[in-house]
């Protein structure tokens, strides 16, 4: 049976320009009372997709009005280096959000440096007190990929409680905090990965079918139960007739007669993790504010 109301597309360009359009509000209004905020991006090395990506934050902020800041550092940056530059942006009062674009060069240790960043203003949500913080169901910084698929299946399935979610992929990017944001949502959740037994029969299990595993096409209309909301992850790019393309993880051809709703690649949730990275640096900047009001009225109460 179909579990959800009717069969649509699930447009993630729209959704994502009517959340950059609401964080656009909100930076006008903040501007309006003199304060702007502040996004400081970082890229160690040459890598050709993170450098498309960070441009790419970089003119997303502009649009909406929060200042960036882009520091580029070379590949042979030295570990040390590196973390003095994220300490000199965590104590930036006029810096609100910190993003280190990942991967990093094999000689830098990506945990010590995610953990470095000020819990406050892990605009990714990778430190592991947010990560903890997301697990125990806390209001904090949540891993921006994950957090833009909540909001396309909120819109997509209205009420989430009691659904079977089966997430395939235990990234710590997004299977992970999906399973956690899923969970925070009553959802029933299944974590499945390449490990897994009969992977096509776990997957029919699932109301919600959410795939971050970046192999094309893997998710064929075996793997789907009728009525079921796909949220497509990947972003694969293949030769095909002798031209360059990007698919996801599921062949949305197959899928489409199956599916209650569906979000196609490009065009899904890609532009969510952008947008949802600006309303990050907002939350980041409330949860700064809100911190530096405790701390005043700490003390001011007598000891
Ligand atoms: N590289 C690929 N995805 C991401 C992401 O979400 N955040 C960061 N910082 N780097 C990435």
């Amino acid at each position: 049976m179909n579990a959800f109301p009717s069969l649509k597309l699930i447009d993630g360009k729209a959704t994502a320009a009517r959340v950059l359009a609401e964080v656009r509000e909100q930076v006008d209004s903040l501007r309006r009372g003199g304060m702007q905020p502040a996004l400081a991006v970082v890229l160690v090395g040459q890598d050709a997709a993170s450098q498309v990506y960070v441009r790419n934050k970089v003119l997303r902020a502009a649009e909406v009005g929060i200042r960036s800041l882009e520091q580029r550092l070379p590949s042979d940056t030295e570990q040390a280096d590196l973390l003095g530059v994220i300490e000199q942006l965590n104590r930036d009062p006029a810096i609100n959000g910190i993003l280190v674009q990942l991967p990093l060069p094999g000689h830098i240790d990506e945990h010590q440096v995610l953990q470095a960043i000020s819990p406050l203003k892990d605009v990714d949500g990778f430190h592991s007190a947010n990560v903890g913080g997301l697990a125990q169901g806390r209001d904090v910084l949540t891993p921006c990929t994950p957090s833009g698929c909540m909001r396309l299946l909120r819109d997509a399935c209205g009420e989430l409680r009691g659904k079977h979610a089966v997430v395939i992929g235990r990234s710590n990017i997004v299977g992970k905090p999906m399973a956690a944001l899923l969970l925070q949502a009553d959802c029933t959740v299944t974590v499945v990965h390449s490990r897994s037994h009969d992977l096509p029969a776990l997957c029919r299990q699932a109301d919600i079918l959410v795939s971050a595993v970046g192999k094309p096409r893997l998710i064929g209309a075996d793997w789907l139960k009728p009525g079921v909301v796909v949220i497509d992850v990947g972003i694969n790019r293949i030769e095909e007739d002798g031209r360059s393309r990007l698919v996801g993880d599921v062949d949305f051809a197959a899928a489409l007669p199956l599916a209650a709703a569906i979000t196609p690649v490009p065009g899904g949730v890609g532009p969510m993790t952008i947008a949802y990275l600006m309303k990050n640096t907002l939350l980041a900047l409330d949860l700064q504010q809100q911190a530096a009001q405790r701390e005043r009225t700490a003390c001011h109460s007598p000891c």
